[in-house]
C-alpha cells in the first residue's frame, strides 16, 4: 500500500451531534482519555464551564480561542487517526454547527437515556440524513434511570425514521445496570464500581455467556431478562447490515455512560471498526480555461491530485493581526505545506502557507496532511464557505454547500449614518464568509438590512465584528419571524410584494442574489398564503442560488 492509501484507511473523521446536556462534551473527553490524548478527564469540562461563565462579550477572542482549539480534535487510537469535529450547541449554535457536518464521514449521535430524541438532535440528524452518512448512536447516562432500551429504539424509528441495531445490550436493572452483552463478540462484560468518578478507565471483567459465574453475579432474574431481550432482538429486530449502516439507514446502537466510563471503550472500538474512512466526493463542475462544465464524476480520496473544500471561516483569532483562518477538509491527495493549488472561486492559484492543525489544546504548524484531515489556513480574505481548492492539473468545483434555513431575524443599521460605507462593506464581508445570511426588505434602501441566522450568537458576533473590524456601531432590532420561504410562481413570472397575496402577513425580502423570500412568524402562517396563491411554490432553501 502506498503512503496515501495507508493514511486514508486509518482515518476516521466524524462529529458528535446531540441536544445540549446529553453528554457530548463528556463523551468527547472520554474518547480523548481512552485515546491517551489527555491523562485525567476533566480538562475540557472545565474549559467549557469557564466558557459559559464568561459573560462579558469583550472576552470574545478568548472564547473563540477556546472554541477554535476545540473545534477539531485529533488523536490516535489503535492505529487509527481520529478527527473529531466540534458541533457547537447551546448559545453557540450557528450555521457552523450544520456546516461542520458537510466535512465529516460519519456522525455519533448522543442521546440522554431519560430524554430520548430532543429538538436539536432532530435538526442535526436531518442534515446527516440528507448527506446519507453513517450515524452511530450512543445512549448515554445509563447510570441513571432512563427510558427502556426497547422504547428508545422505538423512538428512534418513530421520531427520526431510522432503524437501529443494538451492538450491545444493558444487563441488570434500569438505573443500576451492571454491564453489557456484546452482540458481536457474544460475551458479557461486567463493570466494577466507578471508583475514580470517571477519571480513569473503568475496570471490567469479561465472561462467556455460558459461564456459570454470570448467573451468580447478575442473578437469575436479570439473566433470564437478558436472554428474553436477546431472543426478541434476534427474532424481531433488524439484521446487522453494513451497507445499510453505510447509507445511514440503520444506526448501530450502543448503551453506556460517558460520565462513569461504562461502555465507552466498547463503543470506541466498535466505532473505529465500523465507521468509514474518508469517502469519495461528488464533483459539480469541471473547469478548463474559462469553461465550467457540469460533471457527474467523483474524486476518490486516493487520487494523487490534491483537493479540499472550505467549511468554516474563523475570524479574529488574533486581534493584534486581525487574522482569519479558513478550515479546509482534505478530500484527496496529500497536502503539503506551501503547495500551490487552484482556488476556483477566484479562478487563480494560491499558496497554502502557514497551515495549522490542532492537537487537543495546541495549535501547531504542520507540513503534511491527508484526506479526512482538517487544516486551518491563513486567510487574507479570499476564501468563502464551500470554496474548492484543487490540483492545477485537474480543476473542478465540488457541489455547492447548502444554505441552512435561518430561524432568527433582525433589522440591522449603522447608528451613525456617516458610517454607512464601512457598514455596507462589513456586512458584505460577513455575508461572504457565511457568518450571516443577508436580505433586503423590498422597497427599503441600503440604510438597513435584514439579517438571518440559525442561532442568536451570530448576532452578537455580528455586532462585535462590525465594531472591532469596521468601527461601526449598529442598531439591531430583533424581528418576530422564525420561518423563511423562497418563492417562485410555477409559470416563471416574477414574484413581487404586489402580486403575492398576503405579502403583508409577513415581511417580503430579497436574498443577496435578488431572489424573493417571505419571512413569517410560523409555518402555520403559510397555510393562508398557500391557499390564496395557487401558482406559488415555496421552498426552505433557494431554488437555485444566483437565479
Ligand atoms: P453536552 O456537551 O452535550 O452539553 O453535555 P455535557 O457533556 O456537558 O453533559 C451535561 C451534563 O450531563 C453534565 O452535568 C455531565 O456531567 C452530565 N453527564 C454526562 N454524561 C453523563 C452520564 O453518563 N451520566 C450522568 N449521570 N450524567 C452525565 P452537569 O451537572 O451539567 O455538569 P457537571 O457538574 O457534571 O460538570
Amino acid at each position: 500500500m502506498s503512503e496515501l492509501t495507508t493514511e486514508i484507511s486509518r482515518r476516521r473523521t466524524f462529529a458528535i451531534i446531540s441536544h445540549p446536556d446529553a453528554g457530548k462534551t463528556t463523551l468527547t473527553e472520554k474518547l480523548l482519555l481512552y485515546g491517551g490524548a489527555i491523562h485525567l478527564a476533566g480538562s475540557i469540562k472545565s474549559r467549557k464551564a469557564a466558557r459559559h461563565a464568561v459573560s462579558d462579550w469583550m472576552e470574545i477572542e478568548k472564547q473563540r480561542g477556546i472554541s477554535v482549539t476545540s473545534s477539531v480534535l485529533q488523536f490516535d487510537y489503535a492505529g487509527c487517526r481520529i478527527n473529531i469535529l466540534d458541533t457547537p450547541g447551546h448559545q453557540d449554535f450557528s450555521e457552523d454547527t450544520y456546516r461542520t457536518l458537510m466535512a465529516v464521514d460519519s456522525a455519533v449521535m448522543v442521546l440522554d437515556a431519560a430524554k430520548g430524541v430532543e429538538a436539536q438532535t432532530k435538526k442535526l440528524f436531518k442534515v446527516c440524513r440528507q448527506r446519507h452518512i453513517p450515524i452511530f448512536t450512543f445512549i448515554n447516562k445509563l447510570d441513571r434511570y432512563g427510558k427502556s432500551p426497547l422504547d428508545l429504539m422505538d423512538e428512534l424509528e418513530k421520531v427520526l425514521g431510522i432503524q437501529s441495531y443494538p451492538m450491545n445490550w444493558a444487563i441488570g436493572i434500569n438505573g443500576a445496570y451492571q454491564g453489557v452483552y456484546d452482540r458481536t463478540k457474544n460475551r458479557i462484560e461486567l463493570f466494577a464500581d466507578d471508583s475514580s468518578h470517571g477519571q480513569k478507565e473503568r475496570v471490567s471483567e469479561i465472561f462467556m455467556t455460558d459461564d456459570p459465574e454470570v448467573i451468580s453475579r447478575i442473578g437469575q432474574e436479570n439473566f433470564d431478562a437478558l436472554h428474553d431481550d436477546l431472543t426478541l432482538l434476534d427474532e424481531a429486530g433488524e439484521k446487522f447490515d453494513r451497507d445499510k449502516i453505510a447509507r445511514g439507514e440503520l444506526t448501530p446502537l450502543f448503551f453506556g455512560s460517558a460520565m462513569t466510563n461504562f461502555g465507552v471503550k466498547n463503543f470506541l472500538e466498535e466505532f473505529i471498526r465500523l465507521a468509514p474512512p474518508p469517502q469519495p466526493r461528488k464533483i459539480a463542475f469541471e473547469i478548463s480555461g474559462d469553461q465550467k462544465v457540469t460533471s457527474n464524476m467523483v474524486i476518490e480520496p486516493d487520487d494523487q491530485k490534491f483537493s479540499a473544500f472550505v467549511f468554516k471561516i474563523q475570524a479574529n483569532m488574533n486581534p493584534a493581526h486581525r487574522d482569519r483562518l479558513a478550515f479546509i477538509r482534505i478530500c484527496s491527495g496529500k497536502f503539503e505545506r506551501n503547495m500551490s493549488v487552484f482556488h476556483s472561486a477566484e479562478g487563480k492559484s494560491v499558496k497554502l502557507s502557514q497551515p495549522q492543525q490542532f492537537l487537543a489544546q495546541d495549535r501547531q504548524i504542520i507540513d503534511e496532511a491527508f484526506p479526512g484531515d482538517i487544516v486551518g489556513l491563513f486567510d487574507p480574505g479570499i476564501f468563502g464557505i464551500g470554496d474548492t481548492l484543487c490540483d492545477e492539473r485537474f480543476k473542478f468545483e465540488f457541489e455547492e454547500f447548502p444554505t441552512f434555513p435561518p430561524e432568527k431575524f433582525a433589522r440591522v443599521q449603522a447608528r451613525d449614518t456617516m458610517k454607512r460605507k464601512q457598514f455596507i462593506k462589513g456586512i458584505a464581508q460577513l455575508t461572504q464568509e457565511g457568518a450571516i445570511q443577508l436580505f433586503h426588505q423590498a422597497g427599503v434602501g441600503t440604510e438597513s438590512f435584514i439579517v438571518g441566522t440559525v442561532g442568536t450568537l451570530q448576532f452578537e458576533v455580528l455586532i462585535y465584528r462590525l465594531k472591532s473590524e469596521y468601527n461601526v456601531d449598529v442598531i439591531l432590532e430583533m424581528q418576530p419571524f422564525e420561518v423563511a420561504r423562497w418563492l417562485r410562481f410555477d409559470d416563471g413570472s416574477e414574484v413581487t410584494p404586489e402580486n403575492l397575496h398576503g405579502a403583508d402577513r409577513g415581511m417580503f425580502v430579497l436574498d443577496r442574489f435578488g431572489n424573493p423570500v417571505l419571512l413569517v412568524e410560523s409555518e402555520w402562517s403559510l397555510g393562508w398564503i398557500r391557499d390564496h396563491n395557487p401558482n406559488l411554490e415555496m421552498n426552505q432553501n433557494p431554488f437555485s442560488k444566483g437565479e
